[in-house]
């Protein structure tokens, strides 16, 4: 880097990943700029992803519970009515309210917001809006942007990304959604909900890839019993508009006969890549691996000197957290402390109802690796808690290892998932056996009991089954 620069460092994407990079640099004693030319601090996940998304679940689930679940409680309500118009609303305040959050962090630790698009041009050196900034350090947090399919244009009205799936003002009412994965599911599930005959067109035989094959198999049982429509096995190969929606064509993905499917809305989730474009990473001889992913090594180092990335930009799960958990790793190492991931407790969490949350290994992935393994599990049926909410569905699911006992994988599909796993990954952090999370004490009556139980199983000696 030049010998007077600008700042210690510039972080360049403000998306879970950037900005949390940006407070931990900050924090450290840094002198920080964040550039980002989204009109609004966050990133992705903010704005357009996780709480969006998550702000649709729930307003969706207490529309289809006041419908259909109410009355089973004594709760009778005359009719129900939706207001898409109120949903997407406070929907919409829900982000202003993070994104400003964001902005209130950054000038709390002194962090300035450089607003445009920012291209690197080498070692301490980049432009922001055109004009040149310098840093020691350049982190680049450029996240990710939804995959395209080859036939299917996408207009983010009938055809749509999850953007566009965010922001519709009618409910569609066939939609079809093009990828079984974690996006196609939750807003699949949204509009479902909301009454949209949802039809998923999914490349494999199951959903979610990479979860456990047990509790996909279960998921899927679930989902389709909700009236979801999965066609599996099938491609999309031409998404023709009509005037009044979509026609597309599918065909078996291990080829066949194609059929054309007529939609109202087309969903387009079979992905996201690496946002690596229209940074200037050619001309400043960045390496991208053959994904288009910034290769970096086990320090977030890239191939040029003082530059980093880290996010979905990267190799790695496309997550919220993993990103955040890069950005303060780098923001540790780059201050010669020792920033670190542990990418074998990294949870995963769908947001349908029920949840699917997961950590560790599955079952597939330890017969590959040649771990001998034990299993314990445990119903949500046979969990008081769960009984008197009336959400029985599911099960944990814990795998530990067949000769020390520790925790190598916990599965659970059920209520609560995505907050009952977060004791499973300190599990994991920790090195727990599953005797040590058997005994302890869990509180009754609560959904966490199922994941002692489940965790006693692994040694045959649940309590309550
Ligand atoms: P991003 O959040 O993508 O942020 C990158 C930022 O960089 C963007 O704001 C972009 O404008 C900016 N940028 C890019 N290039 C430049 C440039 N040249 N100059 C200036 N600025 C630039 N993950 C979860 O963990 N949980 C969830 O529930 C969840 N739900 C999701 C729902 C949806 C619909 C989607 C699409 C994603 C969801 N994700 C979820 C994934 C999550 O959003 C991403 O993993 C996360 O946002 C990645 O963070 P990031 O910081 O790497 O990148
Ligand atoms: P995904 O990778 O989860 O799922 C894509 C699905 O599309 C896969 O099942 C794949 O087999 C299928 N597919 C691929 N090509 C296809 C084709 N041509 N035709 C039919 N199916 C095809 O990707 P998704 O759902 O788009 O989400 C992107 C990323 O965003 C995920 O990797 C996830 O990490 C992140 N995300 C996370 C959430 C969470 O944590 N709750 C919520 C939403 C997104």
């Amino acid at each position: 880097p030049p010998a007077e620069t600008d700042y210690d460092i510039v972080v360049i994407g403000a998306g879970p990943g950037g900005y949390i990079c940006a407070i931990r640099a900050a924090q450290l004693g840094f002198k920080v700029a964040c550039v980002e030319k989204r009109a609004t601090l966050g990133g992705t996940c903010l704005n357009v992803g996780c709480i969006p998304s998550k702000a649709l679940l729930h307003s969706s689930e207490n529309f289809h519970a006041a419908g259909h679940e109410f009355a089973v409680h004594g709760v009778d309500i005359a009719s129900v009515k939706l207001n898409l118009a109120q949903m997407q609303k406070r929907k919409a305040g829900i982000v202003e309210a993070n994104v400003k959050g964001v902005e209130y962090l950054f000038k709390k630790n002194g962090i300035t917001w450089l607003k445009g698009e920012g291209k690197v041009q080498g070692t301490g050196r980049l432009t922001v809006a055109g004009k040149p900034v310098t840093a020691k350090h350049i982190v680049i947090a450029s996240g990710s942007d939804s995959a395209a399919l080859k036939g299917v244009d996408v207009d983010e009205k009938v055809i749509v990304t999850s953007t566009g799936a965010l922001e519709l003002s009618a409910v569609p009412k066939r939609l079809v959604v093009i990828g079984g994965g974690v996006i196609g599911l939750e807003l699949g599930s949204v509009w479902h909900r909301l009454g949209s005959e949802v039809t998923v067109v999914e490349f494999l035989d199951r959903l979610v890839p990479g979860t456990d094959n047990e509790v996909e198999a279960a998921f899927r049982k679930i989902l389709v019993k909700q009236g979801l429509q999965l066609k599996l096995g099938h491609k999309v190969t031409k998404a023709e508009k009509t005037g009044t929606g979509v026609v597309l064509t599918v065909e078996p993905s291990k080829g066949g006969t194609p059929e054309t499917i007529e939609a109202d809305v087309v969903l387009l989730a079979i992905g996201r890549t690496a946002a690596s474009e229209g940074l200037g990473l050619d001309a400043a001889g960045i390496a991208l691996d053959n994904r288009g992913r910034i290769e970096v090594d086990e320090h977030y180092a890239t191939s040029v000197p003082g530059i980093y990335a880290i996010g979905d930009v990267i190799k790695g799960p496309m997550l919220a957290h993993k990103a955040e958990e890069e950005g303060v790793a780098v923001a540790e190492l780059l201050a010669g402390q020792a920033g670190h991931v542990n990418y074998d407790a990294i949870p995963g969490v769908v947001y349908t109802w029920p949840e699917l949350a997961t950590v560790g290994f599955t079952e597939e992935q330890l017969k590959e690796k040649g771990v001998a393994y034990k299993v314990g599990k445990f119903p949500f049926m046979a969990n008081g808690r769960a009984r008197a909410l009336g959400m029985t569905d599911g099960f944990v699911k814990v795998i530990a290892d067949a000769t020390t006992d520790r925790v190598l994988g916990v599965h659970i599909l059920g209520p609560a998932a995505g907050e009952l796993i977060a004791e499973c990954t300190m599990a994991i952090e920790f090195g727990a056996s599953s005797e040590d999370i058997g005994r302890v004490c869990h509180a009754h009556p609560t959904l966490s009991e199922a994941v002692k139980e489940a965790a006693l199983g692994v040694n045959g000696m649940s309590l309550n089954i």
